[in-house]
């Protein structure tokens, strides 16, 4: 089956982590800044492990220097994502790599990635929200600057706050401060869980961060009492399966929870978290999805409509994606 033309949506990417090596290279060789360690032969990003992809990834945004850099960047992920039949589009972007926290400055960046967003509306029907993210290894007064940006420029274009990063630093509940000031700034709310850490990681992170939703997640396989909490609460899962591959969080595709998460209630969704990193694409997930588990059109059609639900957009935009996730007639 072409998996590829399926209508879908994604819920979990980070904006400079969807940039493509080429893109990369050509603004470094633009400003003069050697990042050559970060590439291998075949010019695609290079790093042995958790850590050191991390440090890639920031060595990589260094490159990313103005507004500008990011409305291109913006224009040429939203090209990408839409070719594989992504109708709606939620994505990390961190204050910290877009003026370091200044909020006039943010607010400049801000406007560069809506105006692509606006201008992919327009030509390739792909819908864009962001998510402002704090790091967790920058640590919490870092991540509280980047609350105080997403609480400033709370809209129709960002929606969400949420925290990615190096999640063994520091306890959840340290970044407690930063996500109360994001809920009362009326953002909807996620947090990377269980990805490295294991069940006490994600309930701790749903109880002190009252989040939503959990990126990634699937820590919580070890945990049946805390996975029927998730069931209960439906709590939604923005599960990255080639990223856990690559990362090696998961030991393949085989030993990978998300059918598990799935037969046991867990709302589970699929997302390719930085899509050059891990030499992946949605209609690469879905091929694996389909080999690995047998899921077939009914299962993705099922995957997105739970997706759609927990997206953090307005019930008018809700509805009219939900409109272009409607099977066509043949
Ligand atoms: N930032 C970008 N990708 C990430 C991941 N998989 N985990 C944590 N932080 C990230
Ligand atoms: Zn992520």
């Amino acid at each position: 089956m072409n998996f590829r033309d399926i209508p879908k949506v994604e819920l979990h990417t980070h904006l400079e982590g969807s940039a493509p090596p080429a893109f990369i290279a050509g603004l470094a060789r633009e400003k003069n800044i050697d990042i050559s360690g970060i590439f291998d032969a075949q010019g695609g990003y290079a790093f042995r492990d958790f850590d050191h992809f991390l440090q890639v990834y920031e060595a990589a945004c260094t490159t990313l220097q103005s507004p500008e850099d990011f409305r291109r960047l913006t224009l040429a992920v939203l090209e990408e994502t839409a070719a594989h039949g992504v109708v709606y589009m939620e994505t990390f972007v961190s204050p910290d790599f877009c003026g370091g926290g200044d909020v006039a400055a943010w607010r400049d960046y801000l406007a560069a990635m809506q105006d692509a967003a606006d201008e992919a509306e327009r030509t390739m029907g792909i819908t864009l929200r962001g998510i402002v993210t704090g790091i967790r290894h920058f640590g919490p007064d870092q991540c509280k600057i980047a609350a105080a940006c997403a609480a400033e420029t709370k809209g129709d274009f960002i929606t969400g706050f949420g925290m990615a990063g190096g999640e063994m630093v520091g306890r959840p509940g340290d970044y407690a401060y930063s996500f109360d000031m994001a809920r009362e700034a009326g953002l909807q709310l996620t947090a990377h869980a269980g990805e490295w850490g294991g069940p006490s990681m994600v309930a701790e992170t749903i109880r002190d961060l009252k989040v939503a939703r959990i990126g990634h997640g699937i820590g919580a396989i070890d945990d049946p009492k805390l996975m029927a909490e998730i069931a209960d609460k439906g709590i939604v899962l923005e599960v990255c399966p080639g990223s856990n591959v690559v990362l090696k969080a998961v030991s393949g595709w085989d030993a990978h929870p998300i059918a598990k998460l799935r037969d046991a209630g867990v709302p589970v969704t699929v997302s390719t978290d930085d899509p050059p990193f891990f030499h992946t694409t949605m209609t690469d997930e879905y091929d694996m999805l389909a080999k690995t588990f047998g899921w077939g059109a009914d299962d993705f059609r099922a995957l997105n409509k739970i997706a759609l639900d927990a997206a953090f957009c307005d019930d008018e935009t809700r509805a009219r994606v939900a409109k272009r996730l409607e099977p066509k007639d043949e």
